[in-house]
């Protein structure tokens, strides 16, 4: 081969090389929709572990809830701190060779909540039907000297710090399905919640958009688990007992109508009335309206949200649709996003 001949060889290897590079780069920019829901959202084909045991990181076989034996022989408990809330705080634990989330109670004052929390946990870990973890997988417990708790790690921690995560973690994939894929399972959470067997259960710390987020976790595929279940009331149709999301006087719009003292006079929690499930349909468009944030394509999906979402906003309770139906209508919406 003569060297103006290899010369030339080379320069169109080169050229073609920056042609394609430059073409894919192009292609990746303009068809993001098709990049966007990558390995995100999508179910594993690994089944839950059954009601009792647990399986984190690389365990091939499921694992027994730890008591207080196993815990106290090998949990290792770091200064890391991954975050806390009014009632606990959380730290990162190691437990034989992996990460966990350990929760400690900040004051004894929360002891009744936190079992609470433990015993929500216990009971939705055994929904049927759900190849995915709804909620966050309990690890162990023991409450024989300074009570703890321990669940499964989620790295990118709580879903109210979502916008963030998308931006440090998922640049790339982050457009309208993504986010809106997080309405749906919040509203399959709640649907989870509302149609248990032994009653509805709502989801009472949730007094802002933040707040209400702040109960779930982030997956590593970008799923939403709910983790705090400190505060989740059982509405006893059956009795007629209706629930009330603590003893202070709420306010602002982000809470239900119902939930609200409206009265000129002072606020008395013994006569203020019972309420339902139906508080977190309230909060439904709201919260969904945070997860999609001002992303290219929010106002226009909110036009198709909008019949739904005003019912949601109606002011008495029982005309509010069910958390079943806001799902059908945001998987029909879902399926006509690109
Ligand atoms: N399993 C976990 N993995 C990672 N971070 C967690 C985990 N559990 C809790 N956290 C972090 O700790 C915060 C407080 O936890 P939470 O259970 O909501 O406490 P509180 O009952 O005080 O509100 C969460 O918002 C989250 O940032
Ligand atoms: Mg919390």
């Amino acid at each position: 081969m003569k060297v103006g001949e290899s010369g030339f060889n080379l320069f169109l290897i080169v050229s073609t090389t920056l042609v394609l590079l430059i073409s894919l780069e192009l292609f990746y920019q303009h068809n993001e929709w098709v990049f966007c829901f990558k390995n995100l959202g999508c179910s594993t084909n690994i089944s839950k572990c059954p009601v009792g045991t647990f399986r984190i990181g690389n365990m091939i076989d499921c694992h027994d809830v730890l008591g207080c034996s196993s815990i106290t022989e090998d949990l290792i408990i770091t200064d890391q701190v991954l975050g806390e809330g009014t009632q606990k705080k959380v730290k990162k634990g190691l437990w034989q060779g992996h990460e966990v989330a350990v929760s400690f109670l900040k004051h004894l004052d929360y002891l009744e909540d936190f079992r609470h929390g433990l015993s929500m946990m216990q009971l939705f870990s055994e929904e049927p039907g759900h190849l995915e973890n709804r909620v966050v997988q309990l690890i162990g417990w023991c409450f024989d000297k300074e009570p703890i708790i321990m669940t499964e790690i989620h790295p990118l921690g709580s879903a109210s710090r979502l916008h963030a995560v998308l931006q440090e973690h998922f640049s790339h994939q982050d457009c309208l399905k993504v986010r809106f894929r997080m309405c749906i399972e919040f509203v399959q959470i709640l649907n989870i919640l509302h149609t248990h067997d032994m009653g509805p259960r709502v989801m009472c710390d949730a007094n802002y958009p933040e707040k209400a987020l702040s109960q779930f976790l982030l997956t590593k595929n970008l799923s939403l688990v709910l983790n705090d279940m400190d505060a989740l009331p059982r509405v006893d149709r059956e009795s007629g007992q209706l629930i009330k999301c603590g003893h202070r006087e709420l306010q602002g719009d982000f809470v239900a109508p119902e939930q609200r003292w409206n009265s000129d006079s002072e606020y008395n929690d013994t006569k203020m009335a019972h309420y339902d499930e139906k508080v977190d349909i309230w909060k439904v468009p709201d919260v969904c309206n945070f997860l999609i944030g001002d992303i290219m394509g929010a106002s226009k999906i909110q036009l198709h949200l909008f019949n739904i979402h005003s019912r949601c906003k109606h002011t008495e309770p029982s005309k509010r649709p069910s958390a079943k139906d806001i799902l059908a209508i945001y998987e029909q919406v879902y399926k006509r996003l690109k």
